[in-house]
């Protein structure tokens, strides 16, 4: 039987949330416009024509939302800060209202006994920036790190633990390259600036922030890439794929060098030629890596169309690749589920970076939850998807590699991006009409996994 008994006493539990998928408010106190205000209120682009604008009102009830997250036996709270919150046009003056919010939310954490980790950016870049260019341009890296200086100095003395961005890859490849994501920019191969000056971003904010009372990271979501098949053609499949997914990123963090294949295939390798000197500054030494896990990759190079990077892609100059089932049960997100493939991830990263302190800074799963009836929401499917994912964090920690934490995603349903209302991650069931908040099953059995 799964016990929290077998985790070491200061393992980390928590479970996270992102500023434009929960706090609604977005006009409240000052806050500048994002790009996913845009976005979301952009016809087409949210599959049930939902916005944030309300999302869970968060930016109301964060202290009903941490006293039920602490009764839950979560003691950790990972959310993010949003940037037009605290820099409403991206540079410029800083709204002191926006950092009070913060400093509320972080001081209720504290009152009880969650710690707050904070995430700088959850991909909610202030739209005046995105017009001047967005993460295809230098600047906003620059910009980036003035908003981490003020953030850092006005809420440091209560948040001691910091995520630079939150998944790279997404706000890169499917914010810019094949624009399923906001700002919905369709740039193909060109997305691969925006992974540089998101990096880039990474570095100087961390150079600006670094101080010895905090800890300091950045969130990627890696996943195990498997080739379909042994054919020279899959194997070179998955070694594109993993390139662009996990290495792009892993490589130049950890190692201090992008890998020269990625950039050969997408064409960038004169570009990026340009920039290695940043590469020092994107390597500093990070005080932990936050991964976030949800699937396994196994991929197929069919016969047919050849690639061609200018085409827009979240997998540019890669794009005739396809993702195969394997025959693994599936999420509602149709995502395949296979818990091991966690511990694929934590060993490679450990491979890359022996003893690198690691968090599981996401892990959780959709399902179509029926509303409550009599007060209880029926989810064993979630439970049992946590459960499995648990058990593989026990058996790696078991194995000795350094795995800090686990978060879940999420507390509470909420706005799931391009998706709208119309996924539901949380271990809190939400009624988007009345605020209504009902724990789950997923959420009592985590309950008693934490408490018992
Ligand atoms: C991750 C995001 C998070 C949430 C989950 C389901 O990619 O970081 O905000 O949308 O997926």
């Amino acid at each position: 039987m799964l016990s929290r008994k077998d985790f070491p006493p200061d393992f980390t539990w928590g479970t996270a949330t992102a500023a434009y998928q929960v706090e609604g408010a977005v006009t409240a106190d000052g806050r500048g416009l994002s790009i996913w205000d845009t976005f979301a209120h952009t016809p087409g682009r949210i599959a049930d024509g939902s916005t944030g604008d309300v999302a869970d009102d968060h930016y109301r009830l964060f202290a009903d939302d941490i006293r039920l997250l602490a009764e839950l036996g979560l003691r950790a709270y990972r959310f993010s800060i949003a940037w037009p919150r605290i820099v409403p046009d991206g540079s410029g003056p800083t709204n002191p209202a926006g950092l009070d919010f913060y400093r509320r939310l972080a001081e209720t954490c504290l009152e009880y006994g969650v710690t707050p980790y904070a995430t700088l950016y959850h991909w909610d870049l202030p739209q005046p920036l995105e017009d001047g260019g967005g993460w295809m341009v230098r600047d906003t890296a620059e910009r980036f790190r003035d908003y981490a200086a003020v953030t850092h100095a006005g809420l440091s003395d209560v948040i001691k633990h910091w995520m630079t961005l939150n998944e790279p890859w997404c706000a890169a490849l499917v914010g810019y390259g094949s624009g399923e994501l906001a700002p919905g920019r369709r740039e193909g191969a060109n997305a691969l600036k925006a992974v540089h000056h998101l990096l880039l971003g990474h570095g100087l904010a961390l150079e600006a922030i670094r101080s010895p009372e905090g800890s300091y990271g950045i969130v990627l979501n890696p996943a195990p890439v498997r080739a379909a098949s042994d054919s020279p053609a899959d194997r070179d499949a998955a070694r594109r794929i993993d390139g662009l997914l996990n290495r792009l990123f892993l490589d130049p963090l950890l190692l201090g060098k992008y890998p020269a294949d990625v950039l050969d295939d997408t064409g960038m390798a004169p570009w990026f030629a340009q920039y290695e000197d940043d590469l020092p500054l994107i390597s500093a030494p990070l005080d932990f890596l936050g991964v976030n896990y949800y699937l396994p990759m196994t991929v197929a190079a069919p016969d047919g169309p050849v690639a061609d990077p200018t085409k827009p892609s979240a997998q540019p100059g890669s794009e005739n690749i396809v993702t195969v089932d394997t025959g693994l049960p599936r999420t509602q997100m149709d995502w395949p589920i296979q818990a091991t493939g966690l511990r694929d991830v934590l060993v490679m990263i450990n491979n890359l970076a022996p003893g690198l302190s690691v968090y599981v800074t996401e892990n959780g799963a959709a399902y179509p939850d029926a509303p409550p009836v009599d007060g209880i929401v029926e989810d064993d499917e979630r439970q049992r998807y946590l459960e499995q994912h648990i058990t593989v964090a026990q058996r790696v920690v078991g194995e000795g590699l350094p795995l800090k934490g686990y978060f879940v995603w999420t507390l509470m349903d909420n706005f799931e991006w391009a998706w709208g209302f119309s996924r539901r991650f949380g271990i809190v069931y939400v009624d988007h009409a009345t605020q209504q908040r009902t724990v789950k099953k997923s959420g009592r059995w985590l309950q008693r996994f934490l408490t018992a």
